[in-house]
């Protein structure tokens, strides 16, 4: 599929122009039937689909497809980027198919149908709540009291929203956008149901209330999460007319990110696979490990390997000879590589790895890596990465103790899932994560959990592990019991051990004292571990260890030093015109 072919773009507008204005009538007919909460959107869609709407869809960005079944396949990567930052991508997917499938001969990115999709969805959720607890039974007056207080705010909730979404609609009239009072009242909606659960007392009926609120919670964290994207980079072009239906000179949305339009001509152009590999016969190979050992010895070029859909239960190892090879999945939880090998049963940590890779110059992308053996097994690595210049995008990886092991080098990690207990991000690489989701799982009884435990032992040597722009978060089975387990952001494996944790969210579950000694005094005073504009609640630095090596007040320029160029010596992860990178402090 060519992104070239935008000459033909301004005819094939004209066209399907009329084509969407008839979809769009449609949609508002069909969603009378649906439910009352849609006669709320009936009427926003009906002043949303005023001739200025029409006219400005003359700017819409268009991506022309080749066939129908690649425009779907198409569609749907462009829906899972846009949902890239949410936490709750399926929910996010599911929304947006919505809106980006109403019309079927191209995908529209338009941004006030995306905010207002993922708004009305959330409207959805809480009519739904309480809808639900319209069968509670409250045996308890405090339980009762506590319900009125849900109502109110409920009903707050309801209010709140349907100002968000006409906030949206006076803007896309005057052009002037509020982004701060609708990040402001979505953020309300949000801990209002927090509020709501906070009004019971421990025990059954709490328990219910947030089983009912807790996917509105999710549906609401997405409208935030789509919100202050789209419209952290109109900030940036304040004053420019109408930028949100304006397009850039390859025809995309201007409200994306660079590093976003990037990813989506990847995805439609440039990684044309060299060799496939697919469980079902319809690639190259079957499995992984075929399509390595087939690779030519002598070869110059990048290649490029798509391993589709399916669980390939294999160990990979990239080898040191296999340089500059880019494999790229159907996605970090479609295409998943799945082993078990674990220290209990008596494999060394380092070679229980799932998958691992010691190419210079591996890109891995929307790939999944498991390490299945749980956390009675105790280290269990899902991904080892001991490769120069190694980028990850989009992947995840799955374990417990020990999940990722960033051996060494220099390392580039992207939109990547991270999940586990005990020091589940370990190493001594010089690692950047960006943009990462880090979700702590639930331990065995008697343990605690550690999101990272650097492993540098030299003070000369360059290494650390960065958290840039992360999320901190608990999983869904560890939030219920957080209280019964601490969580540590760090320790340190080693003398030197150096992590920085900057611009990051941090979920309050993170134990007050932040971080955890290896044992005794050990490296305490040589560490080095650093907090700078971190926010959430977990965040306040506060009641922060007193080592010596901590420190919570470095100058900006020192934080500098941590980002992409250099700490990393980052123009290699320019080379790759693949990736998305943020160069620099974000704020
Ligand atoms: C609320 O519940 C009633 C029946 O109890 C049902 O008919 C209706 O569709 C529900 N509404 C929503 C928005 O779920
Ligand atoms: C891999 O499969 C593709 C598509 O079937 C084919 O064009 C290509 O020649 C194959 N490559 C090798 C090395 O078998
Ligand atoms: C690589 O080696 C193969 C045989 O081992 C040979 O046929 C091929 O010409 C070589 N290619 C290059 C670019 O040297
Ligand atoms: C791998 O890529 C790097 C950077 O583009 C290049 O300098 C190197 O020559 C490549 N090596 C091979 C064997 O392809
Ligand atoms: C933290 O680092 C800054 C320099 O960036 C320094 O001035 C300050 O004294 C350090 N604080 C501690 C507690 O080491």
């Amino acid at each position: 599929m060519a992104f070239e072919e935008f000459s033909q773009l301004s005819k094939r507008r004209r066209e399907e122009r009329a084509q969407k204005y008839k979809k769009k009538i449609l949609l508002a007919v069909l969603c009378t039937f649906i439910s009352l909460l849609c006669i709320a959107i009936g009427v926003f869609s009906f002043l949303y689909f005023t001739d200025k709407q029409i006219k400005s869809d003359k700017n819409n960005n268009v991506f022309p497809p080749s066939s129908k079944k690649e425009h779907v396949k198409t569609s749907s990567k462009i829906i899972e980027i846009i949902c890239e930052p949410t936490d709750y991508k399926k929910k996010c997917e599911d929304t947006l198919t919505k809106v980006v499938r109403t019309d079927v001969s191209k995908p529209s990115i338009d941004p006030r149908a995306i905010i207002k999709a993922t708004i009305s969805a959330a409207m959805d959720e809480v009519f739904k709540a309480i809808n639900m607890t319209h069968k509670f039974k409250f045996d308890k007056p405090q339980d009762k009291a506590a319900f009125d207080v849900c109502k109110k705010l409920f009903q707050d909730s309801t209010e709140e929203l349907a100002q968000s979404m006409k906030q949206v609609e006076e803007e896309a009239k005057s052009n002037h956008i509020k982004i701060n009072d609708l990040k402001t009242w979505l953020s309300a909606v949000y801990s209002y149901q927090e509020t709501c659960i906070d009004a019971f007392d421990k025990g059954n009926m709490k328990n219910q209330m947030k089983g009912v609120l807790s996917s509105t919670e999710e549906y609401i964290s997405n409208s935030l999460a789509l919100v202050s994207q789209i419209f952290s980079a109109v900030e940036k072009f304040k004053g420019k007319r109408n930028l949100l239906a304006t397009v850039d000179s390859h025809g995309f949305p201007e409200w994306m990110s660079h590093e976003q339009r990037k990813l989506i001509v990847k995805y439609t152009t440039n990684l044309t696979p060299d060799l496939t590999v697919a469980k079902d016969g319809s690639g190259n190979y079957t499995s992984i490990n075929d399509c390595l050992n087939s690779l030519p010895q002598n070869r110059t070029k990048r290649i490029n390997i798509f391993v589709k859909e399916g669980i390939y239960n294999e160990y990979v190892t990239i080898t040191k000879k296999m340089v500059n090879i880019t494999m790229f999945g159907d996605g970090s939880q479609k295409t998943m590589i799945s082993g078990s090998k674990n220290f209990v049963d008596g494999v060394r940590t380092f070679e229980t790895a799932t998958f691992a890779v010691l190419g210079e110059g591996f890109v891995g992308i929307a790939l999944g890596f498991r390490n299945t053996a749980g956390p009675e097994k105790h280290q269990a690595v899902a991904l080892r990465v001991q490769a120069d210049r190694s980028i990850f995008l989009n992947c995840r990886m799955e374990a417990y103790q020990d999940t990722l092991y960033a051996q060494t080098h220099r390392q580039f990690y992207r939109g990547c899932y991270i999940t586990g207990t005990i020091d589940f991000i370990f190493g001594d690489a010089a690692a950047i994560f960006q943009s990462c989701l880090l979700m702590v799982r639930k331990p065995m009884e008697n343990q605690q959990n550690i999101v990272t435990a650097q492993g540098r032992a030299d003070k000369h040597e360059n290494t650390g592990i960065v958290l840039h722009n992360c999320r901190i978060f608990p999983d869904k089975e560890l939030d219920p019991v957080k209280e019964k387990f601490k969580t540590y952001l760090g320790r340190p494996w080693k003398e030197y051990s150096r992590t920085i944790i900057m611009e990051s969210t941090i979920g309050e579950f993170i134990a007050p004292e932040g971080w955890m000694p290896w044992e005794g005094s050990f490296a305490l005073s040589t560490l080095y571990y650093v907090e700078f504009n971190n926010h959430g609640p977990g965040a306040d630095t506060s009641k922060r260890v007193k080592w010596a090596g901590y420190n919570n007040s470095i100058s900006r320029q020192e934080a500098h030093s941590y980002t992409v160029t250099p700490f990393l010596q980052g123009s290699w992860i320019r080379e790759n015109s693949n990736v998305q990178v943020h160069f620099g402090l974000y704020n």
